[in-house]
C-alpha cells in the first residue's frame, strides 16, 4: 500500500554555510527518536550527511529507523521518493542540498513538501530567506 502521509522535507537555503546539515541532523534525529522511519538523501556533493549516518552506523549508533541514499541527479531523487511512497518504506524523507541556488536545488524544492531553511541572528538572514521564499512561490506544486 503506498504511504499517502509520507512527508518530504528539504533543507535549502541559498547562502552556504547557514546551517543546512546541522538542521538536518537535529530534525531526523527527532524523528528517529520518535520512532519514525527516515531516509535521508543527500544531494550536496561534499556528502556530510550522509558521511555522518555512516559514521554513528559505524560507532554502533545507527538505528534501523535510519536509511540513507546518494543520488546523483533530481530525477533520480523524484524516483527515489516515488519507490518509497509505493512500498510504505518511511515516514519521512529528508533532503539536505547544496548552499549554492543551483538549478539542481530549485528542482528539488518542487518535489518537496516542505521546506525548511535555517535563520540565525543576524539581518543578512531573514533578507536571505526573503529571497528563497520568492524562488519557492514561483516553483510548480509536487504532483503528490
Ligand atoms: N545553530 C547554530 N549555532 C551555531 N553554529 C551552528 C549552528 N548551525 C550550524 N552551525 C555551525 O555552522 C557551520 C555550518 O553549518 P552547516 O554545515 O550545517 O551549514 P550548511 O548550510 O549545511 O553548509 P553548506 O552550505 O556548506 O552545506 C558548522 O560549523 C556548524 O557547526
Ligand atoms: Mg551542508
Amino acid at each position: 500500500m503506498p504511504n499517502d502521509n509520507l512527508v518530504v522535507i528539504a533543507a535549502m537555503a541559498r547562502k552556504g554555510g547557514s546551517g543546512k546539515t546541522t538542521l538536518s541532523r537535529a530534525l531526523i534525529s527527532a524523528a528517529v527518536a520518535a520512532g519514525r522511519r527516515v531516509l535521508l538523501i543527500d544531494t550536496d556533493s561534499t556528502g556530510v550527511l550522509g558521511t555522518w549516518h555512516k559514521r554513528a552506523e559505524a560507532a554502533g549508533l545507527g538505528s534501523p529507523l535510519l536509511r540513507s541514499a546518494s543520488v546523483e541527479s533530481v530525477g533520480a531523487v523524484d524516483r527515489r521518493i516515488e519507490q518509497v511512497y509505493a512500498a510504505d518504506s518511511a515516514d519521512f524523507i529528508f533532503i539536505d542540498t547544496a548552499g549554492v541556488g543551483a538549478e539542481w536545488s530549485d528542482g528539488i524544492a518542487v518535489l518537496a513538501d516542505h521546506i525548511v531553511t535555517p535563520v540565525m541572528l543576524s539581518t543578512s538572514d531573514p533578507r536571505c530567506r526573503r529571497a528563497d521564499r520568492r524562488v519557492v512561490r514561483k516553483a510548480p506544486r509536487p504532483r503528490r
